[in-house]
């Protein structure tokens, strides 16, 4: 499926792919048909139209399975930073979706899906480990790493997106941060692919057997490098393993299969989001080629314009939560233990808080997108991602300015997390 492609039923606009349903009627149906489970080929290539229906006719949305699906932006980060009434707890989620095991055992160990006590705890330590010393020690690497990556391409000329700079960047960017040695990296991404793969909303029994065999082998391989770590620890001001291993100064440390999952986490929630921003940016930027333009020539507006990025095409999609107390969302009455999905893509499309919101401007400003989420657990690699995007788009644009597609990009199919498998282009 390529981005190009014109879903029947959508309206084309000039310059961007399709953003409305042009018959209201049509938009209505969507919307009140939408289902997480069963999604149309057409939301995949492009799920913009579907969120301004569903925002237009049926902001809160009951689901089939009894989940809500939220596509306001003011909904959505109310959810957000209300940690009370919103849960991030998935064990009564996954109990039934995983069967226990190792995905079960990884998932509910994560901070990501945790509420205080265990997220406080383990938040605290990793936001620690995540210096401002640290995060600025990772630049200049980044930048030689971008640079060979460009250099291979040139020699080339012609390359795919995704293999040759948006995946390669982060698994050696995450594998610095936490000094996995180089020669033993090759199986990250597959392992953190097969287990983000099984957060999808419908998985295959052969996806969640996969996801169980690249927790067990992960784990396996953290064992000996943690092992190893702590017979020779790094400075933990600047080495982020080091510092998860040994916690705070205060005493507060992470038990041996905290750390291990969240270890886990952090290379898992590094990888496939920021290869998506990387990915998307740049496929966003030739649909927009005056916002190209402008930023070829204004290099110095690249902060802005990975927030536009994010908030364009965001990364991750959705979020979830779990209703810990009965609760009103919009004037809907919505009991406790109810799924809520938050339209991390749709709160970004909302003209409430984006003036022309399927315009892609690289200036835009304010821009709170909620692409690494609001509140207690707003991304913790937030300033690692940012400063990923500036440097593999700022630096592939300043060198490769006319680059353009040789064939339909590939899209990876998935709900969650947005984004492509290859982008063939061809390099003038
Ligand atoms: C463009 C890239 C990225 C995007 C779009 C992204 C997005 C997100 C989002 C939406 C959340 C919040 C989930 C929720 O509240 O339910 C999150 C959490 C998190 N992210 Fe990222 N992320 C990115 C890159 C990274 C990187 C590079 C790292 C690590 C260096 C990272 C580490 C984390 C961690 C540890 C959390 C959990 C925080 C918590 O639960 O308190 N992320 N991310």
């Amino acid at each position: 499926m390529s981005q190009t492609t014109t879903p029947a039923g959508f309206s084309a606009s000039p310059g961007s792919p399709p953003a409305r349903i042009a018959d209201a009627t049509r938009a209505r149906e969507v919307a009140l048909a939408f289902d997480l489970r069963h999604l149309p080929a057409d939301y995949y290539v492009n799920p913009y139209p579907t969120y301004h229906a569903l925002r237009e006719h049926d902001p809160v949305h009951r689901m089939p399975d009894g989940g809500y699906f939220l596509s306001r932006y003011a909904d959505c980060i109310a959810v957000y930073k209300d940690t009370s009434a919103y849960s991030s707890d998935k064990k009564q989620e996954y109990g039934p979706k995983y069967g226990p095991g190792l995905l079960y055992e990884h998932h509910t160990t994560s901070l990501i899906f945790n509420d205080p006590p265990l997220h406080t705890r383990v938040r605290r330590i990793m936001a620690g480990a995540l210096t401002p010393r640290a995060i600025a020690d990772m630049e200049a690497p980044m930048v030689a790493l971008v640079d060979g990556l460009l250099d291979a391409m040139a020699a080339k000329g012609s390359a795919d997106l995704i293999a040759d700079l948006a995946a390669a960047v982060p698994v050696e960017v995450i594998g610095n941060m936490l000094a996995v040695p180089r020669d033993e990296r090759g199986p990250l991404r597959d392992w953190s692919l097969a287990i983000l793969g099984a957060l999808e909303p419908v998985i295959t029994e052969e996806q969640r057997a996969r996801g169980e065999r690249a927790v067990a082998e992960f784990v396996d391989y953290l064992r000996g490098l943690v092992a190893d770590r702590r017979a020779h620890p790094g400075d933990p001001s600047r080495d982020v393993l080091t510092r998860l291993i040994q916690g705070e100064a205060d005493g507060e440390r992470l038990s041996e299969r905290e750390l291990l999952h969240n270890i886990i986490f952090i290379l898992n929630a590094g990888h496939e989001t920021t290869t998506n921003l990387i990915g998307n940016g740049l496929v966003a930027l030739l649909d927009w080629p005056e916002e190209k333009a402008r930023l070829v020539a204004e290099p110095k507006l690249m902060r802005q314009a990975v927030e536009e990025f994010l908030r364009f095409e965001s990364s991750n999609q959705l979020g979830n939560r779990l209703t810990a107390r009965p609760v009103e969302i919009g004037g809907v009455s919505v009991p406790a233990g109810t799924f809520i999905t938050i339209g991390i893509g749709a709160a970004n499309r909302d003209p409430s808080e984006f003036p022309d919101p399927d315009r892609m401007d690289v200036s835009r400003e304010p821009n709170r997108h909620l692409s690494f989420g609001s509140g207690a657990h707003i991304c913790a690699g937030i300033n690692v991602a940012r400063l990923e995007g500036r440097v593999a788009i700022g630096r592939f644009l300043a060198r490769f300015p006319n680059y353009r597609l040789s064939g339909a990009p590939v899209r990876g199919g998935r709900a969650r997390f947005r984004g492509f498998l290859s982008i063939p282009i061809a390099l003038e």
